[in-house]
């Protein structure tokens, strides 16, 4: 009985560390913006998988393309993999690796491209228990750009079906 309620406390504690997804926003309180210098902000990031990072900005001015690395050093399209206009947009970061994004309407060259590196995150760790989403919950899929980022859509289905908690 106490061991297992001690399995229960224990599957309880992990389920609430694996729904710390973070949420980066680039800039922080300065946004997606020419004339920043986004190295730093990078720099004071941990970026996990499963984490999202977001853009905020001014809808129709600028936006966010995710480019290579020859992309992100060039300012131009080289590499694209996807794109985002809504002025409020989460990306999530499914895999570990280096993400590259640039603004694309001519504000690269003024400052506006990321570089970020991903760790490792929970989803790499093998077999885990996760929490089922909070009821109500915002779901961060609505704000994704269909068709943009496919491993959005995949990510946010693996969520919810890995939604069960076996004891
Ligand atoms: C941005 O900041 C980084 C250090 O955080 C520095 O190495 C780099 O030279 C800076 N870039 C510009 C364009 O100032
Ligand atoms: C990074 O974090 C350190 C420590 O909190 C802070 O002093 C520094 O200003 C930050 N740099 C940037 C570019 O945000
Ligand atoms: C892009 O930048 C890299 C350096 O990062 C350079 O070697 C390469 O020639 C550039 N490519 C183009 C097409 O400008
Ligand atoms: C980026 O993509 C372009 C176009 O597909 C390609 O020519 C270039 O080699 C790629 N750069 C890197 C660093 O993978
Ligand atoms: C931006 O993404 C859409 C799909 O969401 C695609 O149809 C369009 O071609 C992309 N634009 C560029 C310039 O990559």
């Amino acid at each position: 009985m106490a061991s297992k309620a001690l399995l229960l406390a224990v599957a309880v504690a992990v389920a609430a560390g694996c729904a710390d997804a973070t949420d980066h926003i680039v800039g922080a309180n300065r946004g997606w913006n020419p004339n920043i210098n986004y190295s730093g902000w990078s720099a004071n990031q941990t970026f996990y998988a499963g984490d999202l990072i977001s853009f905020r900005y001014q809808k129709g001015t600028h936006n966010v393309f995710a480019v290579n690395e020859t992309g992100y050093d060039n300012c131009t399209m080289a590499g694209v993999t996807g794109n985002w206009t809504s002025g409020k947009d989460f990306i999530p970061l499914p895999d570990p690796g280096t993400y590259f994004f640039i603004c694309g309407n001519g504000f690269c060259q003024a400052g506006m491209k990321v570089a970020i590196t991903v760790a490792p995150g929970i989803f790499d760790l093998g077999p885990q228990i996760y929490p089922p989403p909070a009821p109500g919950a915002d779901n961060p899929s609505a704000s994704f750009t269909a068709g943009a980022w496919p491993a959005a859509a995949a990510v946010v289905t693996a969520l919810g079906a890995a939604a069960i908690i076996a004891l």
